[in-house]
């Protein structure tokens, strides 16, 4: 389903800026965040996955000599970026964020369809979904393919599957999560070591030459973005785009009824683990890829909460 290219309405009204006041008083987010990560661990653990065993044998390797090997040291954080996400305090700069984001995104992706599949497929069908529009608005098969905010390698690894011939570059600003992409690679992507390639960077300077890609995706980043940062990236991935290549971003649909609907309580939970989620919501999306340089994007619908919205390089 394409949804309008129009000037976003965001769906969160009256209740979201009521859940802002409630985040306001320190105890009352604490007590969310916390609830929030909770709740993600039983739903894990509802499906069989056992979320924190798998982060304690993770946190067991030798994840510090994996992270000398992608880490850049001179890298400048964007303010931004150092605020707590998720409900780490770290925010996504740790081992603990870095060795549970997998079973999250099982978990967090579990209830997407509300049908008779089973909840852990929730994850690969959201992925499918995304390379299902792709495939129908995005003509050519690129070959130098950018996977931004590619945390631990989950979207990269999937865009490889969708792409096998291309070579894929993973960039990300956490070192810790690029160093358990760069595990991953060597112990379950080995054939692969010659084809992705991991790079310490923020999206909005990447370092990375003009016109050196054919196509840039942005799975489930732009929700963690200020608007500032958000407009900053698009210019950066316009530049190191080639004319006729192609800009995705698949997240959350801020058109979708879900988000107008949810339950105070959800959306509480949902708010303090995300602190840009108001700003991306009010994004004009289309409005911006024009002004950095795209054709007006197409917006579809990949899931009853996601969008997959695409734009060529002009
Ligand atoms: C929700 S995760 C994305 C997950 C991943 N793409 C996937 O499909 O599983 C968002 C990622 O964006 C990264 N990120 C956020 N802001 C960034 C920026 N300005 N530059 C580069 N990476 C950024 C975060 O570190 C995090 O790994």
């Amino acid at each position: 389903m394409t949804v309008s290219n129009s000037a976003p309405s965001s769906k969160m009204g009256l209740v979201s800026r009521l859940v802002n006041g409630i985040l306001a008083i320190a105890p009352l987010f604490n007590i969310a965040k916390k609830r929030a990560r909770n709740m993600m661990i039983e739903r894990a653990a509802s499906m069989g996955v056992d979320w924190l065993k798998i982060s304690a044998d993770l946190q067991k390797q030798d994840l510090d000599s994996e992270l000398a090997q992608v880490q850049n040291p001179d890298l400048n954080y964007p303010e931004y970026y150092l605020k707590p996400f998720h409900a780490y305090e770290e925010g996504n700069l740790g081992w603990l964020p870095a060795t549970e984001v997998e079973v999250a995104a099982y978990a967090v992706h579990s209830r997407i369809w509300k049908d008779e599949a089973p909840p852990i497929e929730g994850d690969s069908r959201l992925r499918q979904s995304y390379f299902e529009v792709l495939k129908e608005k995005m003509p050519t098969q690129p070959q130098d393919i950018l996977d931004i905010g590619c945390s631990v390698g989950m979207s990269t690894f999937s865009l490889h599957s969708a792409y096998p011939s291309a070579k894929i570059t993973g960039l990300d600003l956490s070192p810790h999560f690029l160093a358990i992409a760069n595990y991953n690679t060597r112990t379950k992507h080995p054939e692969l070591l010659d084809q992705v390639q991991w790079i310490h960077a923020a999206a909005e300077n990447t370092g990375l030459p003009d016109n050196s890609f054919d196509f840039v995706s942005c799975f489930l980043i732009f929700h963690e973005l200020p608007q500032d940062a958000a407009r900053q990236i698009l210019r950066e991935m316009r530049r190191i785009l080639r004319p006729n290549g192609y800009f995705a971003l698949m997240d959350m649909n801020p058109q979708s009824d879900i988000y107008a609907k949810m339950p105070p309580y959800i959306l509480t939970l949902l708010k303090s683990t995300e602190p840009y989620l108001d700003q991306y919501f009010s994004l004009d999306i289309s409005a911006e890829l024009v002004t950095a340089g795209f054709e007006a994007p197409s917006i579809t619908a990949n899931t009853p909460r996601h969008r997959t919205v695409v734009a060529r390089a002009i």
